[in-house]
């Protein structure tokens, strides 16, 4: 494929205003408490190192990767754990951070898989949000930005791992 045509969404000013922002809603909802963060790998990665720094309250940080399952480029909504976290959640307040909900299958089922394991309390923190994409209906307790249904990079999103670099989020054009 050629490169494709990038136009700037959300400039990284803009990000950085949104992400601190969130971070204050967060510190006030959860003041007096200690919260774990567990990011979904990869594509959360930056959001979250931005978003614990801008935070009150003391944290910790853990991590999952998970897969999604499907024919071609439709999802069957089966989420696997490919890696799992390493500490408990039972008893702890738990954030997940998650890059952008566009089904909603991976978050639901990631939510349901960890509310197994009794935490004090389960939310979770998109940066982005496709609300119009769903396919079974989910809502975070945090979103940066909603937006339409385009596809975007940058920021730590890819298109086949390439261009989570961008400081910037971009819509790309000319894909599927
Ligand atoms: P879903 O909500 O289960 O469909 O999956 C969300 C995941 O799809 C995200 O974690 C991203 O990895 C990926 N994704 C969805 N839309 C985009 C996009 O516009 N850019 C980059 N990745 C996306
Ligand atoms: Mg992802």
């Amino acid at each position: 494929m050629a490169e494709a045509k990038r136009e700037i969404l959300f400039p990284k000013e803009v990000i950085e205003r949104r992400v601190g922002e969130l971070a204050e809603q967060i510190s006030i909802d959860y003041k007096g408490k200690e919260l774990l963060l567990v990011g979904i790998l990869n594509g959360a990665f930056i959001f979250m190192a931005d978003l614990i720094r801008r935070l009150d309250v003391p944290c910790c940080v853990d991590f999952v990767r998970l897969a999604s399952y499907g024919s071609g480029s439709v999802s069957s909504g089966e989420v696997r754990i490919m890696k799992d976290l390493e500490t408990s959640i039972a008893g702890r307040d738990v954030l997940i951070v998650e890059d952008i909900i566009d089904t909603g299958l991976t978050l639901s089922r990631l939510v349901e898989v960890l509310r197994e394991r009794r935490p004090a309390s389960l939310r979770v923190c998109a940066f982005l949000d496709k609300t119009d994409r769903r396919r079974v209906p989910f809502a975070a307790d945090y979103v940066g930005f909603f937006i339409p249904d385009r596809f975007v990079v940058g920021y730590g999103l890819d298109y086949n791992e390439k261009f989570r670099f961008l400081p910037d989020v971009c819509v790309i054009e000319d894909i599927a």
